[in-house]
């Protein structure tokens, strides 16, 4: 495909982090249970993540499951979570032959048995790939990450192997989970919901947002072109002036 007409591909954000939502209410149009929604979701995601490869992004960040999304009915959290296994098994050898690594940011531990084990799997297996960086945010929330970044640097001053003098914010983002990634350029969101909803608080301090009204299962490479696209007319101040730049 030609990208060309979408963005100017030397000059790519480097990690895009999308919150992929309307899942549920797609499956609502279509007459048909929510669980349908996550599978197309699922298709969506293989085309991103193919698109992504494609243009040669260096990191791409999905919110797959929230912390909060633990309060959804039973029977939508086993079949997501099944849905998920499912998935990160079949496409292993894919991203192997696409040449993505996996990465995962959440509380993974609180995953069920199966999930967090074909997680640690794909991503032991994807280690030495040099292509894309593909990062899934599993019961994942911002809030979260933070406190537990906390809670290691209070027992790191505690122990005396950190003064609180030497504290900055360099010293803090390497407590994050994504302490070696870099921040998104880029944030997405589906569905024309306009919400950060508890991903990344940190990390997107200076984020571009594009919220879009398709439905994430409609989303395809495409409507990724075109946000990048975007992002790129726009002018990214960091806090100066025009005139600065
Ligand atoms: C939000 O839509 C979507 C989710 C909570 C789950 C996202 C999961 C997938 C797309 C499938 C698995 C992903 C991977 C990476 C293999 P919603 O249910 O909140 O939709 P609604 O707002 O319309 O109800």
């Amino acid at each position: 495909m030609d990208y060309t007409s979408f963005f100017n591909k030397d000059l790519l954000p480097k990690h895009i982090a999308i919150i992929m939502d309307g899942n549920g209410r797609w499956a609502k149009n279509h007459n048909k249970p929510r669980i349908f929604g996550h599978k197309n979701g699922v298709l969506s995601v293989r085309d991103v993540v193919e698109g992504a490869g494609e243009i040669g992004l260096n990191y791409l960040t999905l919110y797959a499951f929230s912390t909060e999304n633990w309060n959804r009915p039973k029977v939508e959290i086993t079949a997501l979570m099944q849905l998920l296994v499912n998935t990160i098994s079949k496409e292993v050898k894919s991203l192997n032959d696409s040449n993505v690594r996996l990465l995962a940011i959440g509380d993974l531990q609180s995953l069920p048995g199966n999930c967090e084990k074909e997680m640690l799997k794909a991503i032991e297996k994807t280690k030495n790939n040099t292509g894309l960086t593909l990062v899934l945010a599993l019961s994942y929330s911002s809030k979260w990450e933070i406190v537990q970044a906390v809670k290691k640097l209070a027992a790191d001053v505690k122990n005396n192997q950190l003064d609180i003098n030497n504290i900055n914010e360099t010293v803090f983002k390497n407590y994050l989970q994504t302490h070696d990634i870099p921040d998104p350029e880029l944030l997405i969101r589906t569905s024309g919901e306009s919400r950060i909803s508890n991903f990344l608080l940190w990390q997107i301090a200076y984020s571009e947002l594009y919220f879009t009204e398709k439905l994430w299962p409609d989303f395809r490479k495409e409507d990724l072109f075109k946000a990048i696209g975007d992002f790129q007319q726009r002018e990214r101040r960091f806090g100066l002036t025009s005139e600065q730049l």
